[in-house]
């Protein structure tokens, strides 16, 4: 694979570099993506009875139940190599933030540290009613599919039901890692968008930012997306694939 000589001399004199990644990233340990045709999970279940307050409200076990599954899943998955050359490439400049849409924990699992997660984590659930955080019973969910209602953990505190520590449709981004986040793309000089579709807004809106304020904005996806025309630079194909070969290319040379 080559890569062009701008890439690297930007790479090679960054100070800051911002990487945000969608479900693609994670696509290649196995955990499906949200709209990827066919296999995407918004393709196969209903977003609306899954991912909103009201739904869980309504049906707490099997909106409980799926997201035991969901974490299930990612526990039996593993940091693929997209991954750990996202943990790699911290260690060749002075600064690299990671702000994930994933809720998934496989960038800390790479050795990724301060893992900003804009759309929650499967591994922080919390009360619906007092929002204090709930601590999960370690190991991998037993005996959980796709379709197991599980009836929610009660809060400790106020006997609320637990939730999904993710963001819903509808539900704000967490302030701080918002903040976070917004203020790292403000002050990087490239950044890499990977692995997601560019469609769940205020999320893709940082890219939109970064290539405002002159950043060099290299997207890697297999697809054409939204940040097609924005971006300096497609890398088209899979990131566990063009992520290995960039860093070769780059700092093993
Ligand atoms: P999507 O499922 O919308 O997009 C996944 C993207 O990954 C697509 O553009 C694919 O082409 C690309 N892709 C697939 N395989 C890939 C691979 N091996 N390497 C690189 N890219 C690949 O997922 P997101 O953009 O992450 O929200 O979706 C954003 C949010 O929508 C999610 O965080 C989730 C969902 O509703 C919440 O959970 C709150």
């Amino acid at each position: 694979m080559k890569f062009d000589q701008e890439l690297k001399a930007r790479l090679l004199e960054a100070q800051h570099i911002v990487v945000f990644t969608g479900a693609g990233v994670s696509k290649e340990s196995g955990i499906p993506t949200f709209r990827d045709r066919a296999t995407g999970l918004w393709e196969k279940y209903d977003a609306k009875a899954l991912s909103t307050a009201g739904s869980f409200k309504q049906n707490p076990d099997l909106v409980w139940g799926w997201y035991e599954w969901m974490r299930a899943t990612v526990m039996a998955s593993d940091p693929n190599p997209a991954h750990t050359v996202i943990a790699k490439m911290a260690r060749h400049v002075p600064r690299l933030t990671v702000i994930t849409q994933n809720v998934d924990d496989l960038h800390e699992r790479a050795g990724s540290e301060a893992v900003f997660h804009l759309h929650g984590s499967l591994f922080r659930p919390y009360c619906f009613a007092c929002k204090r955080a709930h601590i999960l019973v370690p190991g991998i969910p037993a005996g959980v599919s796709d379709k197991t209602h599980i009836k929610p953990p009660k809060c400790a505190h106020c006997g609320g039901w637990i939730r999904p520590g993710v963001v819903w449709f509808g539900e704000n981004l967490p302030a701080g890692v918002w903040r976070e986040s917004a203020d790292a793309v403000a002050n990087c000089d490239v950044m890499f968008s990977i692995g997601t579709s560019a469609d769940v807004i205020p999320a893709a809106s940082l890219p939109v930012d970064a290539a405002a304020r002159g950043a060099y904005v290299v997207q890697v996806n297999p697809m054409v997306t939204p940040l097609d025309d924005l971006a300096q630079l497609n890398l088209r194909g899979n990131a566990g694939v063009v992520l290995p070969a960039l860093y070769e290319a780059v700092w093993r040379v």
